[in-house]
């Protein structure tokens, strides 16, 4: 097989191109030395640039700087959330009390409330979503009112599906009960707009590679008065809750990443949007029988973010689809986890109430800041034969 002539990428949901103001801002610290907690000069200037860049990303996502805590991703961000505020409201109530997520949140987030369940005896429970995957708010008020809770963790946006969740009524629903509110916005901060402090929630994730940023940087936003238990311990540096040397180039490629793609927000929305709609339709005349999972097509992000399709073909293996596509150049994405070489079901359909037969039909497109139309053309083009070829392959 000959060898495709340029990448379509349409992952951009797994990680997105770096910006050239964020590589610029990142490059220009590479070669400086400093550690941003030594006191002499050069010490001062990576400090400087650290807090400048700390408060770049609180201008944008609508925080004060001081509640801005670097990390070394989004992973680790969800772990300090859910860990360390429920360790810490356990101290503050007492016994072992519930802790709150959705079915459909990320693994950083479901598999450290399924290790606080076997390690601490947590009382996990996840609040159920409708075919959408938007969180019953219903389960949500039932699940509340039963027995003291320490903590609701909800996205954002989801990351599979891209259904937006409806954050305001989560934290009213949780103010009732003195509740704090931890969200994953990793995939939301300049896809739909985001202002931390306007939405009412505590704590909030992002992370710089999913917005054209660097790998292996992001941030936890905690609330001041937020009382949270340290995962990882040292030199204190990020105000005793999470310790290590920070790493000045990439938290200036973050900010810079940050700033933009807020600035960006609007525009790239209309635009990402539209592309995405046109990528739906035409599929759908090529292969009828395809059908969206999640919300309804919502090109401004209220309920869907802009830059998601997530299509089942029924009759096909999405990881086959995924291969021949990729061997025309074209990159996308299933939500299976491997698990022992054996593509499992998506969790995130399955809670949607998708079958594990339909669930391993699908396959995501994630469009974003480089898409273009010749991205759609292309997946138009090979669509058709790609489907015939995966079903051709199950039948056998
Ligand atoms: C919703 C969501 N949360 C968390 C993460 C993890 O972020 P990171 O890759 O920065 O650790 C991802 C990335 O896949 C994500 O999509």
């Amino acid at each position: 097989m000959t060898a495709p002539e340029r990448t379509v990428y349409l992952d951009h949901a797994a990680t997105t191109p770096m910006v050239p103001a964020a590589v610029e801002a990142m490059t220009a610290h590479l070669l400086e030395v400093g550690n941003p907690s030594s006191l002499h000069a050069s010490g001062r200037h990576a400090r400087r640039i650290v807090e400048e860049s700390r408060e770049t990303i609180a201008q944008a996502v609508g925080c004060r700087p001081g509640e801005v805590v670097f990390t070394s991703g989004g992973t680790e961000a969800d772990n300090l959330a859910v860990k360390g505020i429920h360790w810490s409201r356990m101290d503050a109530l007492g016994g072992t009390p519930r802790l709150l997520a959705s079915a459909v949140e990320h693994h950083a987030v479901l598999d450290a409330t399924d290790w606080l369940r076997d390690a601490d005896e947590a009382d996990v429970r996840l609040i159920r979503v409708d075919a959408t995957g938007s969180v019953d708010l219903d389960h949500l008020r039932e699940l509340v009112s039963e027995r003291p809770v320490s903590l609701i963790s909800v996205m954002w946006a989801n990351n599979e599906v891209g259904t937006v969740q409806p954050i305001e009524e989560i934290v009213a629903i949780a103010a009732e009960h003195g509740i704090p509110v931890h969200t994953d916005a990793v995939q939301a901060v300049g896809a739909v707009p985001v202002d931390f402090a306007a939405s009412g929630v505590d704590a909030m994730t992002i992370t710089g590679h999913k917005l054209g940023g660097p790998y292996g940087v992001g941030a936890l936003v905690v609330r001041r008065e937020l009382e949270l238990t340290p995962l990882v311990h040292g030199g204190g540096q990020e105000r005793d809750i999470r310790s290590g040397t920070l790493d000045t180039p990439a938290i200036a490629g973050f900010a810079a990443a940050v700033e933009l793609a807020v600035k960006e927000q609007a525009d790239r929305a209309t635009r990402i949007g539209a592309l995405r709609d046109d990528l739906v339709r035409r599929v759908r005349e090529v292969v009828p029988d395809a059908h969206v999972h999640g919300g309804a097509l919502d090109p401004l992000g209220v309920h869907r973010l802009p830059g998601n399709a997530h299509l089942g073909f029924p009759d096909c293996e999405g990881d086959s689809l995924l291969m021949l596509l990729d061997a025309h150049g074209i990159e996308t994405s299933t939500g299976s986890a491997c698990s022992a070489g054996v593509p499992q079901p998506s969790h995130v359909l399955l809670a949607m109430g998708c079958d594990p037969v339909q669930a391993r039909h699908s396959l995501r497109f994630s469009l974003g800041h480089t898409s273009t139309a010749a991205d759609v053309d292309a997946v138009v083009e090979a669509i058709g034969p790609a489907v015939e070829r995966a079903r051709a392959a199950r039948a056998r």
